[in-house]
This record gives structure tokens, sequence and C-alpha cells, in this order.
């Protein structure tokens, strides 16, 4: 179990292993295709300029998709822990599905953006609330040029404000860090290396995963097992 005490501070990760219990698909157990689709078609900057009906076809579907989905006791298991901690609570997630805020979390970077906002790719209009189901191509009210899904492609830089906040959380905590990893496969960076950051900090690493991901062995509490079960029984 994992103990918190009134030093404590701490930083969570999470990725699409969370949202399984609630029926999204995670990305790499389909076989490194994403609903049929190569990742470098719909998720990069050269696939949205090569088929962009395309691409915003496919986040309209995934849009659609979550319309009926609802978060599982991973999540709320989150949102308790973060009442008890206030301050001393960041949720860092990799996930675009927005359930996190949908079971209540508050403290919360979207390190990869979320499926659910929109933002022009030349002005960058200041990217807003959009469930829209587009068939055709949606343009910019300011300038006219495509609008794009407001998430974080490959080849594409991390929002800076979302750095800054993980480092400046990580700084303030020191050796009072304890950094809880939950349902990532540890091979997408920066996020991976999350947990080398922690340790340097001097902090303390716990992982929940459904298997041994790539950096299992960066951990120095592992427990295996579906996140629904076992986050609401590690805070108990
Ligand atoms: P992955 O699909 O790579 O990994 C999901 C992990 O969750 C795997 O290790 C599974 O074993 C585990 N898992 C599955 N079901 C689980 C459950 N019920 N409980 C606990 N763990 C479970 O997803 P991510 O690591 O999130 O980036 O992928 C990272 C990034 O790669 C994504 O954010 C996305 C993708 O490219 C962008 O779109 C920028």
């Amino acid at each position: 179990m994992l103990t918190l005490t009134d030093s404590t501070r701490l930083l969570v990760l999470t990725g699409a292993g969370i949202s399984a219990e609630s029926g999204v698909p995670t990305f790499r157990d389909a076989g490194g295709l994403w609903e049929g689709h190569r990742f470098e078609d719909v998720a990069s900057p050269e696939g949205f300029d090569a088929d962009p009906i395309l691409v915003w076809r496919f986040y309209s579907l995934r849009r659609r998709g979550l319309d009926n989905v609802k978060p599982n006791p991973a999540h709320h298991a989150l949102v308790e822990v973060e009442k008890r901690l206030g301050d001393r609570y960041l949720l860092v997630t990799q996930n675009v599905d927005g359930l996190h805020a949908a079971a209540g979390s508050k403290r919360m970077v979207e390190m990869h953006g979320n499926i659910n906002r929109t933002k022009c790719r030349r002005c960058r209009l200041t990217p807003f609330e959009d469930h829209k189901s587009y068939e055709e191509l949606p343009a910019c009210a300011e300038c006219g040029e495509l609008l794009r899904p407001d998430v974080v492609w490959f080849g594409e830089m991390i929002p800076r404000d979302a750095l800054a906040a993980i480092d400046g959380f990580v700084r303030a905590a020191g050796s009072n860090l304890v950094f809880l990893a939950v349902g990532t496969s540890g091979v997408v960076y920066p996020a991976a290396g999350l947990v080398d950051v922690a340790r340097s900090a001097g902090g303390t690493s716990w992982l929940v995963n459904a298997e041994r991901p790539a950096n299992v062995s960066q951990f120095d509490h592992v427990e295996i097992g579906p996140a629904g079960k076992v986050l609401p029984a590690l805070f108990a």
C-alpha cells in the first residue's frame, strides 16, 4: 500500500491503460495500428497535410466514440487522493479523452492535449472546446486556415506551460516526491522519462500497469494488474 503522509507530494502520470476499463482502446495493444490507421497517417502534421479530411473524420469518430464513455474506479480513486492532498498533488496525463476531468480531477496537466478542443493551425487561435463531428474541413474564423484538433502529434513539442508545471512541482517536492505511473507502456518521451526525473530529485516511484512496461526496471515499487482494481486498493 502507498502511504501518504503530511509531507508527501504526489505526481501521477497516466496513460491509455487507465481508460481501458472504461472501454477506450489503448494504442499499442492493437499491433501498431490505431483503429486500422497507421499512427503517422492520423497523428502527425505530415499526415494532416497529406489528407486533412481523413484526419478530421478519424478524430470525429473518436469524439463520437467518447460520448458514451464514463470514468472508471481508477479515475475516481485519483480524484479522492487529490481531495486529500490539495496542492501537494499533480496529475499529468497523456490521455486526450477528457475522462480525468469528467471524473472531477482539477490539478491536472493534459500533456498531449484534448480531443475535444480545436485550434487553428496557422494563427493558433486560442484552443476552444469543440465536440462537433466534422465530415467537411472546418476553417478558422480569424484567418481562414484549417482548424485542427488540439492534440500533440508525433514530431510536435509538448506545450511549454505543461512542462513548466511538471518541473515546478518536482523542484518544490524534492525528496518528498512520490511518483506514480498508471497504465502507460513507457515508450513515448518525455512522459516515459518522468520516472527518471523523479528518481533524480530523490523521490520514490510506483507503477500500476496491466503488464511489465518497457521502463519497468526504473520503478521502486511495481503493482501488476488492472488499474480499476489496483488503484483504489493502493490508496485504501
Ligand atoms: P499504450 O497503449 O502505449 O500503453 C497502455 C499501457 O496500459 C500498456 O502497457 C498496457 O499493458 C496497459 N494497460 C492496459 N489495460 C490496462 C488496465 N486496465 N490497467 C492498467 N494498465 C493497463 O498507451 P500510452 O502509454 O498512453 O501519444 O501511450 C503513450 C502515447 O503514445 C499516447 O499518449 C499517444 C501514443 O502515441 C500521442 O498521441 C501524442
